[in-house]
């Protein structure tokens, strides 16, 4: 009898501890169901100019929330653009806008301590950036940034080439779930900054209000690849003498990230016969990004909502006009610059 009792504790227990193992069941980026996909078979949340958050309302910022904030929200692919650093160190990549004086983010050291912060917490994620070399740095000083930041271990490299992608479920047991794809200057000496027209495609990006969303190859021109970027924000320009300015357009981001961003993606689907890999958006937080990304990868939204800007939209309004004559002053300052 006192057997038996013990036996049914124990199956007991044991049951317990069978449902809890499903319940603890492994997420690959959040969900269970992208495990078993390849990382070429899977959308991912994609912040465009991830780094350009200024205090609430700057005129070229293009998100409202900083990049930790990103991370924990679930964007998974990260747009950063690299300039040399303004203040002279030849070991450090700075993150700016157009130019370092009209939206300087800081030293790429910073933001990637903060991506190892994040990745050390969270080893079931897989990140991608995707590097603007916008200041021809390279490979190596990147290599140098990368590694006193101690990234070396999670680096992935594809072979170029290579068509076929790892699960996201074996790049998180191998530890390698950083992907870098850079727009220009990568070379076989620094294998990890991966040169991305190899791998993947890219929509247009310039595309103004009232304008349709397309969906054709833009870069590189007309040559179809493995995975693309959906690049899906709205900019309006301004202009001083002969310099063009791209402002991102934070008041219609709510509409810009909703229906039409479904749509889009949709019709991009349609149009590619395949779902787009990257979703690239400015001011995430506002509309249904991470629902529409759901949606793509076929899994029922957790349901998690992103942070909302740390700006009221009041002081956002009014850092509009503030950054409007600083962009102002900061393209006379370049100018100067560029007159010496
Ligand atoms: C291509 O990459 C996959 C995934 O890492 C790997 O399993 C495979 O061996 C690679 N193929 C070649 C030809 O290198
Ligand atoms: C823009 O203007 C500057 C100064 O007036 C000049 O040096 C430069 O060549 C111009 N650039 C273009 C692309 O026209």
């Amino acid at each position: 009898m006192r057997f038996t009792f013990i036996s049914s504790a124990v199956a007991l227990v044991a049951s317990t501890l069978l449902l809890n193992g499903a319940e603890a069941q492994q997420l690959c980026n959040g969900y269970a169901d992208l495990c078993a996909k390849t990382y070429d078979q899977v959308a991912y949340a994609t912040t465009h100019n991830a780094f350009a958050y200024t205090p609430p309302g700057a005129l070229a910022a293009n998100q409202d929330n900083d990049i930790p904030t990103q991370l924990k929200d679930g964007i998974r692919a990260f747009m950063l653009d690299a300039y040399t650093s303004p203040s002279g160190a030849t070991n450090d990549i700075e993150l700016c806008h157009s130019y370092c004086s009209l939206l300087d983010a800081g030293p790429l050291s910073t933001v990637l301590g903060q991506f190892k912060t994040f990745m050390d917490q969270n080893p079931n994620e897989v990140i991608t950036i995707f590097w603007e070399n916008a200041g021809n740095l390279t490979p190596a000083l990147f290599q140098t940034v990368y590694q006193a930041a101690g990234m070396t271990p999670y680096l992935y490299t594809q072979a170029t080439g290579n068509t076929t992608w790892p699960t996201l479920a074996s790049m998180i047991a191998s530890k390698k779930r950083l992907l870098n794809f850079v727009d220009g200057g990568a070379d076989a000496s620094v294998p990890w900054l991966m040169e991305e027209y190899n791998f993947i495609f890219e929509t247009p990006w310039q595309i103004t209000k009232g304008s349709e969303y397309p969906c054709t190859i833009d870069r590189p021109k007309d040559q179809e690849r493995g995975m693309y970027v959906m690049n899906h924000f709205i900019s309006g320009q301004v202009t001083l003498g002969n310099q063009t300015i791209d402002v991102p357009q934070s008041s219609i981001a709510a509409q810009t990230n909703t229906a039409d961003l479904a749509s889009h993606a949709n019709k991009c689907t349609q149009t590619f016969n395949k779902i787009p890999n990257f979703v690239a958006v400015d001011f995430y937080e506002q509309g249904s990004l991470l629902q529409t990304v759901a949606q793509l990868n076929g899994v029922t939204w957790n349901g998690k909502v992103a942070t909302p800007a740390a700006g009221t939209k009041s002081s956002a309004a009014a850092g509009t006009i503030v950054g409007a004559s600083s962009v102002v002053a900061s393209l006379a300052a370049a100018a100067a610059v560029f007159a010496l």
